[in-house]
């Protein structure tokens, strides 16, 4: 393409043979100058088309280089092409937030920065109390105007006054959130959790209406009715409290690797809402009854999905997420 260029330059150009004979045929003899017109006029137009001709053929003969270039073989199977997977927390946090809002539960989220108030004292662990040291606290630098110093909450149980403040009962909600904690990990813990907070608050609430919310929730979330153990335990907010362990799903009690030999799996604390915790969200003391229970999300996604080391969850090995 290039070379023709030159070509036409060359000979129809301003510079051209051809052009200066045009050029010159006003100063010709008028005898000569139709027949020279002519002439020179047919030459030009034989070498434009020419050119013209040549072009067009260069032009296809790019095309058919490029076509046949870009041919595929339409019967290469495709490169399988990885989807991305839901992590197995969102999934539980999802599944359990739909389930909470089909039974009539408010959703709530708890905040990751909060304060001492909300955190500790709001549900009855004043400052100096023992209590505090049941969570290694990551403590933040700074300080609210009237709810103490900043701290990451350590439970989502954080979000207790805010909810019984902010409603009148009867009421049920359900909270879910982050909790931080400053403390080594192992086959069951981690410093950085998902919890989530059932407060159902109402007349004449006992422990069986309780276990009876926990057996159901733990019944949607394995697919299969599972075995509840409670054991009295103490949590400040509570009277009476207890751990809830749910039995292996695997094993059945028996004992296997997904619950270390144990049968049990511990999944949760709860128990009736101390009557100090209502009186500091501003209630008559004694006039409502209620129960709260915070869970880990980790351990309900291993119990379902029976999974024995809560690291896995957080190691980011694409293997281990593709499997859900
Ligand atoms: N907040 C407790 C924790 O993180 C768990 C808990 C225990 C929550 C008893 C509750 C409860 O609501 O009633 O260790």
């Amino acid at each position: 393409m290039d070379k023709l260029e030159e070509l036409r330059v060359k000979y129809l150009g301003r510079k051209s043979e051809l052009t200066d004979v045009l050029r010159a045929l006003g100063k010709i003899d008028p005898k000569e100058r139709p027949m020279i017109g002519q002439a020179s006029n047919l030459a030009k137009r034989v070498i434009e088309e020419a050119i013209a001709d040549r072009v067009e053929f260069l032009q296809r003969k790019q095309e058919d280089v490029a076509l046949e270039k870009e041919v595929f073989d339409v019967s290469l199977p495709p490169r399988g092409e990885k989807t991305g997977h839901i992590h197995p927390i969102t999934r539980v946090i999802t599944d359990l937030e739909e389930y909470y809002s089909r039974m009539g539960y408010m959703i709530y989220d708890t905040d990751n920065l909060t304060n001492e108030y909300d955190n500790f004292d709001a549900v009855n662990i004043p400052d100096n109390h023992p209590a505090r040291g049941m969570w290694d606290t990551f403590w933040v630098k700074g300080e609210t105007k009237n709810k103490g110093k900043l701290l990451l909450s350590t439970h989502t149980s954080c979000v207790q006054n805010k909810i019984l403040t902010e409603n009148v009962p009867p009421f049920k909600s359900m909270a879910f959130g982050r909790c931080f904690r400053h403390e080594a990990t192992d086959s069951t813990h981690e410093h950085t959790l998902y919890q989530n907070e059932g407060l159902v608050v109402d007349k004449n609430l006992s422990v069986g209406h309780l276990k009876t919310v926990l057996m159901d929730m733990m019944q949607f979330i394995v697919g299969e009715r599972v075995e509840v153990r409670l054991r009295p335990s103490y949590f400040p907010f509570v009277e009476p409290g207890f751990e809830v362990d749910a039995q292996c799903v695997k094993c059945h009690g028996k004992g296997c690797k997904t619950c270390q030999r144990a049968g049990w799996i511990e999944m949760l604390g709860a128990g009736m809402i101390h009557q100090s915790v209502f009186v500091e969200a501003g209630y008559k003391r004694n006039q409502w009854t209620g129960f709260a229970f915070g869970v880990g999300i980790e351990r309900l996604a291993m119990l379902r999905y029976g999974i024995n080391d809560i690291r896995y969850l957080y190691a980011g090995d694409k293997s281990f997420v593709e499997q859900f």
